[in-house]
Order: C-alpha cells, then structure tokens, then sequence
C-alpha cells in the first residue's frame, strides 16, 4: 500500500487553491465532498510564493491549505514546488536559467526551466524541499511527496558543459578512450584535451532534435542530461527523508517521454506515478503499454496515476472532449493495468494564462450541475465502495516485451537506414497484437529477470549492451522463447558497430547472418510468404519499413520475402537453442501477421489468453491474496458480450453472481472476481 493512511484507491488531482480565495475554498471543500475527493496535490507551482527572495520563506498559505483540506477529509500529495523557479531567481542568478538547443540562453519564463547544473538551483531547490519536510512532517494529512514536476528537456549551458567534461572522465578514464568510443577519427575529431570537448547542440553536431553526425556524443549527451536531471531529484529525495524517513516520494512521470532513461530514474522512486494524456486517437492499447511500461519500471510495483484530464486537454492540436463515459472507462484501465490511484489535472479550472481551457472536476460556471462534475462524483462513489479490494494487487504475466530507452535513443539518432523508424511504434506493434488475443504481457527492461517468462519479445534490439546476449542466451537455453526482429544486435552500447556480421552478438543464439537491410519507401511493401501453413496464420502478408537480408545458418526458414531481388530469402526464422527457440523477423509485418505469429508462440509455450473477446474489448487481470480480477473494459461505443465460462464469477461493481454470457455496456466495465 502506497500509505495505509488512506487505504483506498486515491481519487483527486492537482488542486491550486493559491489562484483563488476563501469564498471559492469553501465551495471547493463542499465540491470535494460531493465528488468524493480524498486526495489533493498541492505546491506544485508555488515555489515563488514559498520564497519570495532570496532570504525570505513563507509558508503560511500553505499551511492554512493543507489544515483546511485535512479538516474536511482530504489528504495532500505534497509537491515541492521545484518545476518553475521564481522570477528574482533568473534575475539574481542567470545560472539557472537553460541554453536551449541552438545555443540561446533562455530568460525567464515557462516552467521545467532550469538548467540541472545550476548551482543556485540546486542548491535552492534542496533547501526548498528541506525546509517543506521539516515543517510538514508531523501533519497527520501529509500521504506523499511529489518531487517538482514533469522532469524534462535539456540545457546546454557552460555549466552543463562543465560537468559533462567530469561526467566523461569518470565515464572513460582516458581520451584515448572516449576517441575510441566515438570513433572520433571519422571526420578528424580526435580530442587532445578534456576542454576541447562542446556540448553537441545545434551549434556543434546536432540537427532537427535527433540528427548528429556522431552518435557517440550524442548519446552520452543524452545519458548525461537524463542523470544531471535525476541528480537534481536525488539530491531533494535526500533532503526529505531526512525528516520523513518513512513518508514515500514520488515524481511524476510521463510514460513514453523520450529525454529521461525512466528504468534509471525508477530506481530512485519510492513508487511510479504519471500523467495520462491520450488523445481521441491513441490507440487503447499504447495506453496500456504505457500503464504497463510504468508499472514495468518497478518490476511489476503497482504505480500512481497522477494526471489525467476529466474531459479535454488544451495542449494538443484537437482537444477532444472525452465521451461520456470514457473517463471512467480509462480510470478503470488505469487501475486494470496497475494503477492504485485516480487523480486528476485539475480539481478547478484556472482563469488565467495557458490552462484556462483544460479540463477540470470544477468548471469555470462553478457548480455541481455539470456532465463531467456528475461522472467524476459517480466514479467516487464507486472507489469509495471498492475500498481497499484492489489495493497491491498484482499482475501474472507469462509474456514479456522489451524496452530500452537508450536503445531508443540510438536507433533514433542512427542516421539511416531510415528515418521512418520509431522504436517505440515498432514495440507497440508487437504489444498490440498481444493485447488483441488477450494475451496479458509485462513491459520490462533489458536488466530485468527474464527466467519468470515463457517468451521475450525484443523488437528492434539494435543496440545490445554488455551481458544482454548471453542472458538471452541463457534463457532460450533454459526453454524460452525469444523473438527479435529487424535492425537488432547491430551495435554495443556506444554506438559501435559489432563486426563479424549482423546480428552481431545475437548471431549465435537466433542461428542467422543479415547480411544487408533494405529501407522501403512509405506505402513500399514486400511479402512474407509462409513455407508451409503454420497454425493461426495465412499464406502470405505485406512486410515494410526495413527487411533484412538474411542467411539460415542452422535456423529454419519459416516464411520467405514475396517479391524484389530478394525474393526467396527468409523473412522469419526459429532457430533451435537448448531446449528453447529463438525467432527472427526480419521484417516490419502487417499487424494481422503479428497477432497469428505470436498466437502460435503462445499455443507452442502453452500461454493461455485471457479470455476470448470480441475486438474493442480489452481485457486484463490484476491478482491479489489468491484472488483474481478480471477487468473488461468495453472501449466500443455499443454494448458486447463477453463469454466467460460456466463457473460463477463475482461482479464486483455489481455485487451480483455471473456466469455464462456476460453484457458489458458501451464504454463499460466489469471487473470480475474469481479465487485462483
Ligand atoms: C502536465 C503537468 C500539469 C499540467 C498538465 C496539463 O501533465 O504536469 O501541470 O500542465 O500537463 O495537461
Ligand atoms: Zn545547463
């Protein structure tokens, strides 16, 4: 439990009483009842009223804040305020302001806006966060720190260059080294002397946000910046559990968001939180990747849902309004895919500046009266009756896909054969196609224990870091099942090729060479043809993207390329390891590949879907003291019905007894409860 002071799934969001005064505090308490609201996060943006100069604190707001809400029943996720800095800040001491990437210096202004090697930031932000705990700590409201906000974007400042200067000596010990390591004889780079290394911007190696010339500094680039920003965290971290051993710290996360190795940051989280933001058009199931990526952070740790919108977001292109309905539904996958808390950005709607038109639980007309104020109080209601049911309760996967974000970082920064590829929209293929058989998968991470899965699914590994293939190696030789694909086992951890022929390291384990990758223009399709018929899949299917040219070298053949000079040459592989099977595909599939392709691996590895459901209807279990909770999530618009077996089940929001056919209502939930 995240803190048994509450122990129920926390329902709220981000509450900013400072940009209102007593008449509104007093309808939001009401408001807050109403709704059903347990929780506020308080202080995110308020670092300018905590100190209004350089000597002066005051945080007699605040304290009246976190009294009042307690008062009425509402628990605080105290935030430390460190996302913006104040204005006399950036006047005083311009070393916190950021060089962005074309090499300007940024004024003052906007938020996450401090560069992470300021010494005045960091040393004012750890006070800050200090000073918060030490007056906070006894208050019976406080549940949860909530460290800055949204940690992001890259600075390129003096000081950044500085401490990047010390960051590669300890990484490299010697220049001779780091020359090597990024290959710095290529177009006469070699270094002489540490001072002679720039950050790479726009001004050096770098354009349009992920082109380089050298990748090597480039990517230590981006490892840097990622751990200069979690220094920046640990050193708040510190401070508070000075004074609050016990109280748990967060920072909230933003699921995919490319800048921050977030199985790095995980490590230093007491628990995972992050803000859901999809769009009209994301895809359900990217959603659920991403609850499951988060919630894969901690190995399977239950997680925060931080953020979401009740019903629209300002700063997209389209602010869609969330259908009726559909804030429950997402609230609920939250939950289904690990998530124990429901908050929202925001509990009012501000007036003012950039946010005025997002969504909120309190509209601007200000009374209970509204579509989205019913729904957020009617799903209050129903956490209010869940009560702690769901609380810790974890999931069973048997499959496993990988996510890495520096190898998401080189493969974008590769410089050919593409540009089309997109690591992310390359995994959530293969994550789709499990989650459209109903196959339950978890999102880990390259250092994760793979021996508790059936089958690893790597796609596009195509940076392999020392250690990763013998642990494949191992696995399939123990009786699992890999699969990796196209554009793997290309380069160690700095970007270097491995030579001897791709897969590289990977070569032995998958029994293949690739001995050239073709890039295809968009809407250019190939074929996957299948040797002979292979359980849930067809003939043949349109590949694209990338397809590499690969040899069997003790590999089987299961599927050739249809057409171009190529044609005839394998497109997926098995090859025999141990008592395992390692799997190839050296192409990008049509989605209907997928999901026949990894439908025979599970068949093969004797994984069980969930349950058989019709399309648009998601399923997903979380288990908990021998008990199990199968989520049904209906994300048509029209009812559908759902077979679930003949042994009787519990209906948990319904407190009835089913079995048989079960009817889930457009945008509906059921959650069924069954004993192990
Ligand atoms: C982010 C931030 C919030 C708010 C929302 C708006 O998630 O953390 O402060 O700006 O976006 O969607
Ligand atoms: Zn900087």
């Amino acid at each position: 439990m995240i803190n048994d002071k509450l122990p129920k799934i926390w329902y709220g969001g981000d509450y900013n009483p400072e940009q209102w005064g007593p008449d509104v505090w007093k309808e939001d308490e009401r408001m807050f009842k109403l709704a059903g609201i347990d929780v506020a996060t308080v202080n995110v943006f308020s670092w300018a009223l905590n100190q209004p100069s350089e000597e002066t604190y005051d945080f007699s707001l605040l304290d009246e804040t976190i009294d009042r809400l307690y008062k009425c029943g509402v628990h605080v996720c105290l935030a430390t305020s460190t996302g913006a800095h104040p204005a006399w800040m950036a006047r005083k001491y311009p070393d916190v302001l950021r060089v962005d990437v074309q090499g300007r210096k940024r004024r003052f202004g906007g938020r996450h806006n401090s560069c992470p090697n300021s010494p005045t930031y960091r040393k004012y932000s750890a006070r800050l966060a200090g000073k918060l705990a030490e007056r906070y700590k006894d208050h019976p409201g406080l549940l949860i720190w909530h460290i800055s906000n949204e940690y992001g974007g890259y600075c390129y400042c003096d000081n950044c260059a500085a401490a990047f200067r010390v960051w590669l000596r300890e990484r490299y010990a010697t220049l001779d080294e780091l020359n090597r390591a990024w290959n710095t004889r290529f177009w006469g780079h070699t270094f002489y002397d540490w001072e002679e290394i720039v950050v790479p911007n726009e001004l050096s190696e770098e354009w349009n946000g992920n082109r380089t010339n050298f990748q090597g500094i480039s990517l230590d680039y981006r490892r840097f910046q990622s751990q200069s920003l979690l220094e920046c965290y640990k050193l708040e971290y510190d401070e508070i559990k000075k004074h609050t051993p016990n109280v748990p710290i967060t920072t909230n996360l933003m699921g995919l968001y490319p800048e921050l190795d977030y199985f790095e940051w995980a490590k230093y989280m007491d628990i995972v939180s992050w803000d859901n933001y999809p769009s009209l058009d994301t895809p359900v199931s990217l959603t659920a990747m991403t609850h499951d990526l988060m919630r894969g952070l901690k190995s399977g740790l239950p997680f925060m849902l931080m953020e979401q919108t009740p019903s629209q977001q300002n700063w997209q292109a389209y602010n869609s309004l969330k259908r009726p309905g559909v804030m429950r539904l997402w609230s609920y996958q939250a939950m289904a895919h690990g998530a124990d808390t429901v908050l929202f950005f925001q509990l009012r709607r501000s007036i003012g500046a950039c946010e005025k038109y997002h969504g909120a639980v309190i509209e601007h007309v200000g009374h209970e009266h509204t579509r989205v104020f019913r729904e957020v109080a009617e799903l209050g209601r129903e956490l209010e009756q869940l009560g702690d049911t769901l609380l810790d309760a974890r999931t069973e996967a048997k499959v496993a896909l990988v996510y890495d974000w520096e190898n998401r970082w080189a493969t974008e920064l590769s410089s050919g054969p593409t540009v089309a590829l997109n690591y992310a929209g390359e995994v959530h293929k293969y994550y789709d196609a499990l989650f459209k058989i109903h196959v339950e998968s978890d999102m880990v991470s390259v250092e994760e224990d793979f021996g508790k899965y059936e089958i690893v699914i790597a796609p596009v590994m195509y940076m392999v870091k020392p250690g990763f293939a013998k642990k494949v190696e191992e696995f399939v030789a123990n009786g699992g099942t890999f699969v990796t694909t196209f554009f793997s086992g290309i380069v160690d951890e700095n970007d270097l090729v491995t030579t001897g022929g791709y897969p590289g390291e990977l070569r032995s384990v998958l029994g293949i060479w690739a001995e050239e990758i073709d890039a295809l223009f968009p809407g250019h399709m190939n074929q996957i043809v299948l040797k002979q018929s292979w359980g849930a899949l067809s003939d043949q299917y349109e590949c694209g993207l990338l397809c590499d040219l690969i040899h069997a070298e003790g590999a089987e053949v299961l599927a050739e390329y249809g057409s171009d000079f190529y044609q005839g040459m394998p497109a997926v592989t098995v090859n025999r390891f141990g008592k395992g099977r390692a799997y190839y595909v050296a192409t990008s599939p049509e989605p209907s590949f997928l999901q026949g392709f990894l439908k025979n691996l599970c068949d093969e590895q004797g994984v069980r879907p969930l349950l058989d459901a019709p399309a648009g209807v998601e399923a997903a279990r979380r288990v908990k003291d021998g008990k199990s909770f199968l989520f049904l999530l209906n994300h048509n618009a029209e009812a559908a019905e759902v077979e679930i077996g003949s042994a009787g089940m519990k209906d948990l929001l319904a407190n009835t007894r089913v079995s048989g056919t079960v009817e889930v209502p457009g945008r509906g939930v059921v959650i069924l409860e069954s004993s192990n």
